[in-house]
């Protein structure tokens, strides 16, 4: 546990967002998820759940009027980020303000109420799941931005939410999500047991807690189910939560009429077409998505986070889909952006319906591939419309800052150290914001480049040739192969630069400390600008979307969906975003909540991004 401070003395600026980069965060992330992937091969958590599943009803079956509901996902990192987003979502409603290059095809609703339901599509707190990490980045982000916190005075009248989690939220085995998000009460007369800590049956948001498994079947009013699906760390569902939404089909609960919304905790789109999936094998998921086709289910939608941009491809009706569909994702909740302008989220996807014939049984015959598909594969459809938030020239754009992101802090310290009051107050933030910042990976690297240079050993030379080809091998075999000659390279040039410098002459204890100090500083300025340099221009060639791009641990371009059902069943999609957050927040003079208000120059402007609609 880092030494987090809690409650109202801690305002947002002050909860800095993660420095991935950061030897520590990346030592406790790998720790956290080896030990939880060794859990799930041996007891899969997601099968201790009640196997009893049913089709959760969140409202109405049919309304004669609008059905407003929201998704957020990938929340708690920075504060800043994080309330800006929990403040805007919880504002009784918003009225519109439409994006300058967005044009208007229908005219819009005069106020968007804030959701009837709240979806939140996993990874909620970071670096990694523990009760501290949810209360500090999340819930008191949370409990702290709304207007009325007062949940416990109005139990009756709170608003349901449905989670699903994501990685981040499985490096605990998932322990305080199931704590926090699912209704776990095995009978009512034990409630009395029950601590504080563990509200039964409300969530620490204070939404009211519908599901009794990690994933969930929904039906929203006028015919539309959303489904939520939970791939643990082993990008499938499990055997029990398969056979779960089988039956939901099998019997009859779901129909051809219903229009289906599945909810991912990871847009697997993005990957390869087929998802690695072996022939003659196919992944749950796959299966089951084949099931619903067969069955003549609409997926009209295809939902996730887990990439923290906002991305929308549409595949519009043909002669075998008489419907449009669309696979979005969105992760803008709070965590640090990812770029759009990367080939992962550039290239045309498609979907490919594949009957193997050579599979062992009849049930591993089919499947529905959904990916970037190489041209010699055969496929059905594509999802050629395409919009993105952020824009690709902003994504594009910041890959200036990027450069020198490893001397960088992500917490934004400047208007923090103006206003210390004494010394130890500064120097406590600048040293803070030093030992968590991403300016420790170019310590470390500037470390083993000198012990590369002062010891006759191959191994710290071979060390950092191997962290940038596993960093760099994000994308392909090929980028790690690129960025191991180039991690090769940068010792070698360190190595004909200083193996023979004359700094390094000298027997007197003094010199020789000048000249050691010397050393360093080179090789800690190289590491971080080469990393830097390399991985920007990895970037920009559309390369490495998450390890290139997360040193820059960059907070704007936030965004959130609130969907509206109309009286026809049509699903109407309303994405809001703010290209910037303010980084600096006061006490709130006005009232007692929300709890902080901006004093920046920095201001959250939020707009309308994307609007879309399915029709019925
Ligand atoms: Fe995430």
């Amino acid at each position: 546990m880092s030494n987090y401070i809690f409650g109202k003395k801690q305002p947002p600026h002050k909860r800095w967002a993660v420095a991935w980069y950061n030897p520590f965060v990346l030592y406790r992330s790998i720790k956290e998820m080896l030990s939880t992937n060794d859990q799930i091969r041996n007891l899969d958590r997601r099968e201790m759940y009640s196997p009893e599943f049913t089709l959760i009803q969140v409202a109405e079956d049919t309304r004669d009027g609008d059905f407003w509901w929201d998704f957020v996902s990938d929340t708690g990192d920075g504060g800043n980020a994080t309330f800006t987003v929990a403040r805007e979502m919880q504002k009784a409603f918003l009225t519109p303000k439409v994006c300058s290059d967005l044009k208007l095809k229908d005219p819009l609703p005069e106020r968007f109420p804030t959701g009837e339901l709240l979806v939140l599509g996993g990874d909620l707190a970071y670096p990694g799941a523990s009760v501290e990490e949810y209360q500090y980045r999340l819930t008191e982000m949370w409990v702290a931005a709304s207007s009325n916190p007062d949940m416990q005075s109005h139990r009756d009248t709170l608003k349901p939410s449905l989670v699903i989690p994501q990685n981040h939220d499985w490096f605990d085995n998932i322990s305080t999500f199931t704590r926090y998000f699912i209704d776990t009460r095995p009978k009512q007369n034990e409630l009395a047991f029950m601590s504080a800590e563990t509200e039964p049956d409300i969530t620490p948001l204070g939404t009211r807690k519908l599901q009794k498994q990690s994933y969930f079947a929904a039906r929203l009013p006028n015919r539309w189910v959303i489904l939520g699906f939970d791939f643990a760390l082993v990008g499938d569902i499990d055997r029990q939560q398969f056979a779960a939404f089988f039956a939901l089909f099998n019997s009859g609960k779901i129909t051809p009429e219903d229009n289906l919304i599945l909810l991912y905790p990871e847009p697997y789109w993005t990957r390869h077409l087929g998802d690695d999936a072996r022939d003659g094998y196919p992944k749950r998921y796959q299966r089951l998505e084949a099931l619903m086709l067969k069955l003549g289910c609409r997926i009209r939608m295809r939902l996730a986070g887990d990439i923290h941009h906002y991305a929308r491809e549409t595949a519009k009706a043909d002669h075998q889909f008489q419907y449009d569909d669309m696979l979005i994702t969105s992760g803008g909740g709070g965590a640090f952006l990812h770029p759009t302008h990367t080939k992962n989220v550039n290239t045309v996807k498609a979907m490919s319906l594949v009957d193997e014939d050579q599979a062992m049984t009849a049930d591993l015959r089919e499947r529905v591939r959904i990916g970037i598909a190489t041209s010699d594969e055969n496929t059905v459809r594509r999802y050629q419309d395409k919009t993105f938030y952020p824009r690709k020239r902003d994504s594009r754009a910041l890959l200036l800052e990027n450069v020198v992101s490893f001397f960088r802090s992500t917490a934004h310290i400047g208007k923090q150290l103006r206003a210390c009051n004494t010394r130890a107050e500064h120097a406590k933030v600048f040293w803070g914001a030093v030992v968590q910042g991403n300016v420790m990976f170019s310590v470390l690297l500037g470390s083993l480049l000198m012990a590369a240079i002062m010891t006759e050993s191959l191994w710290p030379g071979l060390i950092i040739v191997l962290m940038f080809l596993g960093i760099c091998k994000e994308s392909s075999n090929a980028t790690a192969v690129i960025g191991g000659l180039a991690g090769g390279l940068l010792v070698i040039f360190v190595e004909y630069c200083l193996t023979n410098a004359p700094l390094l002459e000298g027997s007197e204890w003094w010199r020789i400390g000048i000249s050691k100090t010397l050393v360093f500083l080179f090789c800690f300025i190289l590491a971080g600008l080469f990393t830097g340099v390399l991985f920007s221009l990895f970037s920009l060639v559309g390369y490495l979307p998450n390890n290139a791009f997360s040193p820059l641990g960059y907070e704007g371009f936030k965004s959130f969906i609130r969907f509206r059902i109309d009286a026809e069943g049509n699903l109407h999609g309303y994405v809001w975003g703010t290209d910037d957050v303010p980084r600096y927040w006061i006490e709130n003079p006005d009232a007692h909540q929300p709890v902080w208000i901006e004093k920046d120059k920095r201001k959250a402007e939020w707009q309308i991004k994307d609007i879309f609609i399915l029709r019925k």
